[in-house]
């Protein structure tokens, strides 16, 4: 079955087709983050007009790329949140036309979910394994019991972890999007140098506002610190939490198969130390390819491939929502 994804709910607008949930035939991805970059943020009045003036174009060529004509299409998936209300509505308005004159289904499909399902692309990995997401809006601990059966065992009380990244960032004065660049300056960095606090929070959640305020407190008093130090202790700070909830998740649970999904799973220390984590521990970890970690459309198509195998089909009153945590 051929999926044709679509995913616009923040800065990048995204097609890809996929065929049965797990070959990508093509996954065209346009970033904004040159739009957004000088304003340190997304500014989503600005990410809604470049969706819309991109979306035409980006899906024309994941088809093409693909090799694939539009009546081969099975059914077609969009992320329909969470997400930015404006940025939503284009992608989803798109897919529900395409839908329509097609004559095929449409999948609307939670947006975390999909990024879970990263982890079946170019893969055999079968449910049921835990999923550790962690991206710019979320961080959350997810038991995957089946393709379509999700249960949130943790999350963050506070900022998501891709938050606090961006957040020390611009503390430390790196460019935007800041995750990567605090990744890239911690390899160089002495973790040692600073001991930054691991929240305490009960059970599996997190907590990183604190984190946050510690390091700026850090800062004031040490005006001269190497700025990779810092990013290298403050990395290992949320790296150690995301790990140990994650193992601690597992045995809880029972799971023997990890999975990282969401942006932040491109992080170098995290991919290191989880990997570490599940070798000593005997479990087995999924790691996708970093561009199928940002948000992509190929991973919104594997989605839409198992929710139609599942009988599970939307209808064209299908709307945006923004806020949809629940997965
Ligand atoms: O999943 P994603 O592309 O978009 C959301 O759904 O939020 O995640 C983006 C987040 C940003 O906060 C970005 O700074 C962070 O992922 N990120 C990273 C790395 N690459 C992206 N954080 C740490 N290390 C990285 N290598
Ligand atoms: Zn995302």
């Amino acid at each position: 079955m051929i999926i044709l994804g679509i995913e616009t709910s923040c800065d990048e607008t995204s097609a890809a087709v996929v065929e049965d949930g797990r070959r990508v035939l093509s996954n065209v991805i346009a970033s904004q983050v040159d739009v957004h970059a000088p304003f340190g943020g997304v500014v989503p009045e600005l990410a809604a007009r470049k969706h819309i003036e991109a979306i035409e174009f980006i899906v024309d060529n994941a088809l093409s790329e693909a090799g694939v004509e539009l009546d081969a299409v099975d059914g077609f998936a969009v992320a329909n949140g969470p997400g930015l209300a404006g940025a939503l509505l284009v992608g989803l308005n798109y897919a529900k036309a395409l839908a329509f004159t097609c004559d095929k289904p449409l999948l609307g499909v939670h947006h975390i979910e999909g990024h879970v399902c990263a982890n079946y692309l170019g893969s055999d990995l079968k449910p049921p394994m835990l999923t550790l997401v962690v991206s710019g809006g979320h961080t959350s601990i997810l038991g995957v019991d089946d393709y379509d059966v999700y249960r949130v065992l943790g999350s963050t009380r506070d900022d998501a972890a891709g938050e606090a990244f961006d957040k020390i960032a611009r503390l430390l004065k790196l460019p935007y999007p800041g995750g990567p660049q605090i990744d890239r300056l911690a390899e160089k960095g002495n973790a040692a140098a600073a001991a930054f606090p691991r929240a305490k929070v009960d059970g599996l959640d997190f907590s990183f506002s604190g984190l946050k305020t510690a390091v700026m407190q850090f800062m004031a008093k040490n005006k001269d610190v190497a700025i990779a130090d810092v990013a290298a202790a403050f990395q290992a700070a949320v790296v150690d939490v995301l790990v140990e909830k994650s193992m601690a998740a597992c045995k809880q649970e029972g799971y023997t198969q990890v999975a990282l999904a969401g942006g932040v799973a491109s992080n170098k220390g995290l991919r290191r130390a989880m990997a570490a984590a599940c070798e000593a521990n005997g479990f087995t970890l999924s790691v996708p390819a970093p561009i199928l970690c940002t948000d992509d459309a190929a991973m919104i198509a594997s989605r839409g491939y198992f929710q139609l195998a599942a009988g599970r089909v939307d209808g064209l009153e299908l709307n945006a929502y923004p806020g949809r945590m629940v997965v």
